[in-house]
């Protein structure tokens, strides 16, 4: 059956990692119909705006899209398209899976995914000024708004997501030590969920400071990461940092109604259109795709795929130390398949 999706090539280096993936996904012949709409930066020029309707019509219709990323224009009156996604759709999890694929690294062995709380925290966007005598700004304070409902339906999915992808065990992060309420609810609430999995995924916690070290001294510890938005957003930089950085790191955005996939990098306008982007986070990225969907085979093909050609056949973009182009990076990847 043909499965629709949405199609945004996006900015800078977009339509050329997107190319690369579509002849990947081509040669791995899976069957989606994508429908090619715009954001960021193409957009105002096709559109006059960042996020036109069209767009959002076509993901709230397709409720799967598969992004390049976007130049967030610089000055007043725009905001970043990629958060008004997350809210427009309501996409509450972030999950980054983070393994090593490239040898010779820092570590040989990291396969973890961290799942982060995408909508609540410290990023509700209640972050103000106050002033006092004659200083403008003499008082700032941030609010985090935690909700039950929150933080169940992140902690649920992470658990969910370890069911489904034969993960053993989820570590939830946290500070309850000092946040007593919102953390503390976070804790609460994951430690009830995870007593009901108890015999099919294991569970602890650790607190984040603790985690962060963790995480750089013994990365291969971590199974599933679950964690709240300021703390994910945190990690999920230092985690990929770990395995050789942003030209192997996708992402999801995961809502009850429309999931976005996209590499975690920006448009890297410094080498856009020179043919040299590494493409491989794009690609991962729609292999997430492809999992959601239920296509497991095709995504474990086209994941092992992408390795052979990296470590077997060598055959590398300049950020991973090679001399291939994006094209070639492509067609190795498609030999493979
Ligand atoms: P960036 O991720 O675009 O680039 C950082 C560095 O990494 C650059 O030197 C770039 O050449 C390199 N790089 C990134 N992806 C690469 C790839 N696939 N292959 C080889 N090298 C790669 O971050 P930067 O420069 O801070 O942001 C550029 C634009 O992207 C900004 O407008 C920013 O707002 C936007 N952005 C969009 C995101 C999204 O749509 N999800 C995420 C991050 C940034
Ligand atoms: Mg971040």
């Amino acid at each position: 059956m043909t499965r629709e999706a949405t199609l945004i090539a996006g900015d800078g280096i977009g339509p050329e990692i997107t190319q690369a993936t579509l002849h990947v996904l081509d040669a791995l012949g899976v069957q989606i119909a994508w429908d090619e709409e715009y954001g960021g930066m193409s957009a105002i020029e096709k559109a006059g705006t960042p996020l036109p309707a069209a767009t959002l019509d076509s993901i709230r219709r397709t409720g799967l899209a598969l992004k390049g990323p976007l130049t967030t224009p610089v000055g007043d009156g725009y905001r970043s398209v990629t958060v008004a996604l997350r809210q427009e759709f309501e996409l509450y999890a972030n999950v980054r899976p983070v393994k090593s694929i490239v040898p010779g690294g820092r570590y040989q062995n990291v396969d973890l995914v961290i799942v982060r709380e995408n909508t609540e925290g410290l990023y509700v966007g209640m972050d103000r000024t106050f002033k006092v005598g004659g200083d403008p700004k003499a008082l700032a304070q941030a609010t985090s708004v935690m909700t039950r409902d929150g933080c169940r339906r992140i902690v649920r999915y992470a658990f969910e997501y370890a069911k489904q992808h034969g993960r053993k065990k989820v570590t939830v992060v946290h500070k309850a030590n000092i946040l007593k309420a919102t953390s503390g609810l976070f804790l609460e609430t994951a430690r009830l969920i995870a007593q009901e999995y108890q015999g099919q995924i294991a569970s602890d916690d650790k607190i984040v400071d603790n985690a962060a070290m963790q995480l750089v001294i013994n990365p291969a510890q971590f199974d599933v990461i679950v964690t709240t938005n300021l703390f994910g957003d945190i990690l999920s930089d230092e985690a990929s940092g770990l395995v050789g950085g942003l030209g192997l790191a996708p992402g999801a955005n995961i809502g009850e109604t429309a999931a976005i996939f996209e590499a975690v990098h920006g448009s890297a306008p410094d080498i856009a259109g020179q043919g040299i982007a590494n493409p491989s986070a794009q690609m991962l990225a729609a292999a997430m795709l492809l999992d959601h969907i239920g296509e497991l085979d095709a995504a474990n093909r086209l994941r092992g795929a992408l390795e052979t050609a990296i470590v077997k056949d060598n055959v590398r973009t300049k950020d991973l130390g090679g001399s291939a182009s994006t094209t070639e990076f492509a067609r190795a990847v498609a030999r493979r398949l």
